[in-house]
C-alpha cells in the first residue's frame, strides 16, 4: 500500500485522540495533549510547519444516552461540554494547532466522501449482526470476551444486540495488513505493542459492523437515512477531514501523520480498523502509531467511581503547569504504564527543578552579578573544562533529539538532567570564585560564559517540555534571539545583562506541602492518598454548618457525630490543621480546621433544572460537579427560582454528603444558600470558575 515517507518534508503531523465529549479533561486525557504538545513544540523548535490537532468525539449511543441523562438535546450538551476541554489544553499550556469536533460539517462531508469511496470498492455490504454491546467503549464483544456477562473493561453487563447493519469487509484486508506491518515494521510503537497486533491479525479477522439503525445520534450513511456510521469509522475520519480531505492542501503537506498518540486501550482500532479503511480508500496510512500506557493514581485506576480522577487544571494552579508537565513527561516510561502520586511529584519539583536546574541557573546568575559586572562576559579562550562542557552539551542535544524523535520524552529529559548535573560539578570544579581571587579574568570569564551557554542549552532543549520556566530562565542568561533547537555554542551575546529574578522553581517544603495537599483535597498527614479522593472520614459530614441549606430535607438531616469527636469543649491533642502537633485546648462553639477540610465545597455548573412535580418547593437539578458526569440535586428552591433561572449557573455544592431520596430522587449533594425574607438565595460564582474546583 501507498505509504510516504514524511521525514524529510517541512510539515509534521501529531494528533491525539479525539476524547469522548461526554467526559471531562482529567489527567489521563491531559498526558496524551502534553505529550502531543511536547512533540509538536519540539518539531517547531526545529524549524517543522507542524500540525498538532486534538479534538472531540461527540457522536454515538454513550454520548446520546449521557445527554439524555442531562436532559439536553445532544447537540446542546456537546455545545456545552465542549468548552471544558478548550479551556483545559490552553490552561496546560498546550499548543494544537486545530481541535476538530466531529459534529461540524468539515467532518461530515469527508467522513461520508470516505465511506463513498470504500463503498465503490464492494467492501461495504448490508447484513444483519448480532452480538454483545458496550456502549462504554462502543464496541462489541462475542460472548467469550466477556466475563461473566460483562464487559471486561467497563465490568458493567453487555446488552445483546441484533440489528440490521452495514459491514465492511475486513477479513479481505488481512494479508494486506500483514504486508503492510512487514514493510514498516515501526507502524506501531513501541515495538512490543506491534508484535501484539500482528498476531491479533494472524489470529484472523471478522467482518466489523459499521452502522447503527437503533438511534439517530450520528453521522447518516450516505444513501440511507435509516442508518448512521458506527462512532468508531467517523471519528478515525477525522485525523483526514481536519485536514480538509484529500484535495485540501493541508492534506498534501501534513498527510500521512507522523504519529497518532494514542492510549493502549485504543491502539486495536488504530492499527488495525484505521490502515484498512485507509487501505480500502487508497489513501496512505500513517507513519506511526505511538500506544502509551495507563496512568493509576497511587496505584489505583483511575474512575469516576473511585472518584481519584484528577482535575488538572487544578493541579496545575497549586503546582505550576511546568512543574506537572515536567513531572508526567519525565517520572512516566512512555509506553509503559504509570502512576502519579504527590508526594513523587513534589520530589521531582524538588530535586529535579528547584535543586538541579534552579540551582544552577542561580548559582550562575550570582557569580556572574558578583564576578563579571551582572553581564555576560566575553568567551575568551576555551579552555579543556570548557571543551569537555560543550561537548556534553552537543551530545545531550543530539541524544535527547533522537529521543524526542522516537517517542521518548522521559529519557530525553534523563539526557538534559544529565547535563544539568555537568554544568553543576563544572561550576564546582572550575571554582570562578577562586579564579577571580587569583586575578585570571579570562580564565575567569570562560568559565562563567560556558556555564551560562550550558544553561542556555538546557533551557532551550526543555522548552517543549516547560515552555513558560524555559523561556524565564532564557531571558534571565540574557538569551533575546528567537528559540530554535540548539545546534551552535556560542549563541550567547557578551555583554548583555543577566537578571537574578526568584527562584525558578521555589522547593516545596513540608508545610507548603501540606497547604497544598489540604487545596487539592489530600488527606494532609498521608500524602499518599489519592488526589481528590474522599477520605473515609469524610462521610459523616457536618451538614448542619453549611452556611445555608437548600436541599428541604437536608435541614433534617441530624450532623453526624463521629465517635471520637472532642470538638466542643474537647481535650482532642491536635493542632489547628490537625498535624498532631502540640495540644490545642479547644473552645466552645469553635470547629478545628481539619473539620472544615472534610466538607468537599465544589464549584458546580447547572446543566438542567426542572421542577419535581407535586412539591411546591423542590427543584431537581442536573448538575457538573467536575466528576465526569453529571450528578442529580435536590434542592428546596422553589419559593424564590423558576428552573430556567438557574440553567447555566456556577454554584457552590457540598460534594460529599451522604446520598438522599427525595420524593424518590436520589439527591447527591447539596447546594448552598442563603436564607433572606424567608426565601433561599443560590450562591453563585464567576463564569471562569471551572465546575469541580475546591471551595476551601
Ligand atoms: N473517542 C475515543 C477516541 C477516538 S480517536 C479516533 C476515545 N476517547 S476517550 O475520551 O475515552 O479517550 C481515550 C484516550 O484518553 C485514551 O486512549 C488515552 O489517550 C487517554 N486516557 C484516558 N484515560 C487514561 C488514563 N488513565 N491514562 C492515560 N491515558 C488515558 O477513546
Amino acid at each position: 500500500m501507498p505509504q510516504m515517507d514524511s521525514a524529510n518534508r517541512p510539515g509534521y503531523y501529531v494528533t491525539t485522540p479525539i476524547y469522548y465529549v461526554n467526559d471531562v479533561p482529567h489527567l489521563g486525557t491531559a498526558y496524551t495533549t502534553i505529550a502531543a504538545d511536547v512533540f509538536a513544540r519540539f518539531q517547531r523548535l526545529r524549524g517543522r510547519q507542524v500540525h498538532f490537532l486534538t479534538g472531540l468525539d461527540e457522536h454515538g449511543q454513550k454520548i446520546a444516552e449521557a445527554a439524555e441523562a442531562a436532559g439536553l438535546e445532544p447537540k446542546a450538551f456537546v455545545d456545552r461540554m465542549a468548552a471544558p476541554f478548550r479551556e483545559a489544553w490552553a490552561a496546560l499550556d498546550a499548543t494544537p494547532d486545530d481541535f476538530i469536533r466531529t459534529t461540524e460539517d468539515r467532518h461530515q462531508r469527508v467522513v461520508q466522501g470516505l465511506w463513498s469511496r470504500i463503498a465503490t470498492t464492494g467492501d461495504i455490504y448490508k447484513g444483519m449482526y448480532e452480538d454483545w454491546y458496550c456502549t462504554g467503549c462502543e464496541a462489541y464483544y462475542t460472548e467469550k470476551d466477556l466475563i461473566g456477562g460483562k464487559c471486561p473493561v467497563h465490568e458493567r453487563p453487555a446488552t445483546k444486540m441484533r440489528t440490521e447493519s452495514y459491514f465492511f469487509r475486513l477479513s479481505a484486508y488481512q494479508e494486506r495488513l500483514l504486508q503492510f506491518y512487514a514493510a514498516h515494521p515501526d507502524f506501531v510503537l513501541p515495538a512490543s505493542r506491534m508484535n501484539e497486533v500482528v498476531r491479533f491479525v494472524e489470529s484472523g479477522l471478522r467482518d466489523l459492523s459499521i452502522s447503527r439503525a437503533n438511534f439517530r445520534w450520528g453521522i447518516p450513511v450516505p444513501g440511507d437515512d435509516d442508518h448512521v456510521m458506527y462512532v468508531w469509522f467517523d471519528a478515525l475520519a477525522n485525523y483526514v477531514s481536519a485536514l480538509g480531505g484529500e484535495d485540501a492542501a493541508d492534506y498534501r503537506t501534513f498527510w500521512p501523520a507522523d504519529v497518532h498518540l494514542v492510549g493502549k486501550d485504543i491502539l486495536r482500532f488504530h492499527a488495525v480498523y484505521w490502515p484498512a479503511f485507509l487501505i480500502a480508500a487508497g489513501l496512505p496510512a500513517p507513519r506511526h502509531v505511538f500506544a502509551h500506557g495507563w496512568l493509576t493514581i497511587n496505584g489505583q485506576k483511575m474512575s469516576k467511581s473511585l472518584r481519584n480522577v484528577v482535575e488538572p487544571r487544578r493541579l496545575a494552579g497549586c503546582y505550576g503547569v511546568d512543574a506537572v508537565r515536567y513531572y508526567l513527561m519525565r517520572d512516566v516510561n512512555f509506553g509503559l504504564d504509570g502512576d502519579f502520586s504527590h508526594a513523587a511529584l513534589v520530589g521531582r519539583i524538588n530535586a529535579d527543578l528547584a535543586n538541579d536546574l534552579g540551582n544552577l541557573l542561580n548559582r550562575t546568575i550570582a557569580l556572574v552579578e558578583k564576578l563579571a559586572g551582572g553581564v555576560v562576559p566575553p568567551a575568551g579562550e576555551p579552555g579543556e573544562r570548557e571543551r569537555a562542557l560543550r561537548e556534553a552539551a552537543e551530545r545531550t542535544a543530539k541524544l535527547a533529539a533522537e529521543e524526542l524523535d522516537a517517542f521518548r520524552p522521559h529519557r530525553a529529559l534523563e539526557a538534559i538532567w544529565a547535563l544539568c548535573g555537568e554544568g553543576n560539578r563544572f561550576v564546582d570544579a572550575a571554582a570562578p570564585w577562586a579564579l577571580a581571587k587569583a586575578g585570571k579574568t579570562a580564565e575567569l570569564h570562560a568559565v562563567l560564559y560556558a556555564a551560562l551557554e550550558a544553561l542556555r542549552w538546557i533551557a532551550l532543549m526543555t522548552l517543549p517540555v516547560m515552555p513558560g520556566k524555559a523561556r524565564v530562565a532564557l531571558s534571565r542568561i540574557g538569551d533575546v534571539e528567537p528559540p530554535a533547537w540548539p545546534a551552535a555554542w556560542g549563541g550567547l551575546r557578551s555583554g548583555v545583562k543577566v537578571v537574578r529574578g526568584d527562584p525558578l522553581f521555589p522547593r516545596i517544603d513540608a508545610d507548603r506541602e501540606k497547604e497544598l495537599a489540604l487545596m487539592l483535597g489530600i488527606d494532609a498527614g498521608a500524602p499518599e492518598t489519592a488526589v481528590g479522593q474522599p477520605r473515609a472520614e469524610a462521610r459523616g459530614s457536618d451538614s448542619g454548618t453549611a452556611a445555608g441549606v437548600a436541599g428541604p430535607a437536608e435541614p433534617s438531616v441530624a450532623p453526624a457525630q463521629e465517635p471520637n469527636r472532642t470538638l466542643l469543649g474537647g481535650t482532642a491533642a491536635e493542632s489547628l490543621r490537625g498535624q498532631g502537633a502540640a495540644a490545642t485546648q479547644r473552645v466552645e462553639g469553635l470547629v478545628p480546621y481539619d473539620h472544615f477540610a472534610k466538607l468537599e465545597l465544589r464549584i458546580a455548573r447547572v446543566l438542567a433544572a426542572e421542577k419535581v412535580p407535586k412539591a411546591d418547593k423542590l427543584i431537581r437539578l442536573s448538575i457538573d460537579a467536575g466528576d465526569g458526569e453529571p450528578r442529580t440535586i435536590v434542592a428546596g428552591i422553589a419559593a424564590r427560582y423558576q428552573p430556567e433561572q438557574l440553567v447555566g449557573k456556577r454554584i457552590v455544592v457540598l460534594a460529599n454528603l451522604e446520598p438522599r431520596k427525595l420524593r424518590g430522587i436520589e439527591s447527591r449533594g447539596m447546594l448552598l444558600a442563603a436564607t433572606h425574607d424567608g426565601k433561599p438565595c443560590v450562591l453563585t460564582v464567576e463564569d471562569e470558575i471551572p465546575p469541580g474546583t475546591r471551595v476551601s
